[in-house]
């Protein structure tokens, strides 16, 4: 079975948590019985944090994984770029958010549990995760998530971000650096190609 998870969950169990635990909750069996689909999220391969330098995209202070989280637990994109839609940014989680689940949930083997607790130093040391950033425009060009959130729909990040509910590593599928890229959804889409509209 792809997820075992046995939780010890205490008074103190966060809404984070619980939201997971029903997000993680193992497949109905039976026709009768409610509750949402079956998910059909795939087994991400077992890798160490050793095998990052051999992955595409920049390493990250901590081997985060989205194929686990976003993939395999199908935890919505939204939960943590939580202001994708209402924000040119779409945020980076805080480790707070990290620690909704993570007080409780140490890995499952000795490599999940080496890098969780380099999330729970950082957290108690009360440090900031030093992610490095992956797409970055110039300081010219504006980027408006909201925007395309708002037309292109919720699911839209894989136009331009690709799959990465499938990323061990986030990498970059598409050069957003390339101002190419922007202009020819704009004309396929109809949408002002004013320079002014793009940069400063
Ligand atoms: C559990 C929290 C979490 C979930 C769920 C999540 N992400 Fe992330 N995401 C992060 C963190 C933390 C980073 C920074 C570290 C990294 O790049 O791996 C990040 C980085 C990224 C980046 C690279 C940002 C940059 O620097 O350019 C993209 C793109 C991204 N996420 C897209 C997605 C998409 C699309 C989904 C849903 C399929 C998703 N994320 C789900 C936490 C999450
Ligand atoms: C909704 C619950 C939830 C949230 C929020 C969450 N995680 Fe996880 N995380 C899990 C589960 C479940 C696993 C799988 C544990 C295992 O099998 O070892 C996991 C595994 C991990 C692992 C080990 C596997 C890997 O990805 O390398 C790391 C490191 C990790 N999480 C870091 C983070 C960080 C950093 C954040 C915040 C950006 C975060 N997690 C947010 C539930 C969550
Ligand atoms: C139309 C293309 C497009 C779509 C759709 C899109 N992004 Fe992005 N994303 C970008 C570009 C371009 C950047 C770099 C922006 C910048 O440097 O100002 C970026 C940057 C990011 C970053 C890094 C932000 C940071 O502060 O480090 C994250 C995370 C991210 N996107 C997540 C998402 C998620 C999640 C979705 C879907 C809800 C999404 N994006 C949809 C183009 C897109
Ligand atoms: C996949 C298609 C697609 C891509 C790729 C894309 N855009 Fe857009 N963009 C749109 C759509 C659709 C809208 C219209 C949103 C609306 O009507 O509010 C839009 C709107 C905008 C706006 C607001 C325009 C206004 O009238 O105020 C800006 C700014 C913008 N995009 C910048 C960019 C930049 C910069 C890039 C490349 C890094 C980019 N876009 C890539 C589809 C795209
Ligand atoms: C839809 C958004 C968008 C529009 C409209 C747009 N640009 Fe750009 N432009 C970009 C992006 C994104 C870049 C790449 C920024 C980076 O390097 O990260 C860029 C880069 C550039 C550069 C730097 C050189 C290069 O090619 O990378 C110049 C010069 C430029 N744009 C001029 C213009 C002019 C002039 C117009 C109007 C005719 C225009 N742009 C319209 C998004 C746009």
């Amino acid at each position: 079975m792809m997820r075992k998870l046995a939780f010890v969950v205490g008074g103190g169990a966060s809404a984070a948590l619980a939201a997971f635990l029903v997000l993680g909750r193992p497949a109905p069996t039976t026709a009768q019985q409610s509750g949402p689909a079956a998910a059909d999220s795939v087994q991400a391969p077992v890798l160490a944090a050793g095998d990052t330098a051999a992955l595409r995209g920049p390493r990250q202070p901590i081997f985060f994984r989205h194929d686990i989280h976003a993939g395999q637990y199908k935890i919505q994109c939204q939960y943590c770029h939580y202001s994708a839609n209402v924000s040119a940014e779409p945020g980076i989680p805080t480790a707070q958010t990290c620690m909704g689940c993570h007080l409780v949930v140490g890995g499952r083997d000795s490599t999940h549990r080496a890098e969780i607790k380099k999330l729970r130093d950082a957290w108690n040391k009360k440090e900031p995760i030093e992610w490095v950033r992956v797409h970055y425009l110039a300081r010219h060009a504006h980027f408006p998530h909201q925007r395309h959130i708002k037309a292109l729909g919720p699911n839209a990040c894989a136009t331009c971000h690709g799959d990465v509910q499938r990323m061990p590593q986030v990498f970059k599928v598409n050069n957003v650096n390339n101002m190419g890229f922007c202009i020819s959804c704009h004309v396929e889409r109809k949408v002002s190609r004013d320079c002014t509209v793009c940069h400063y």
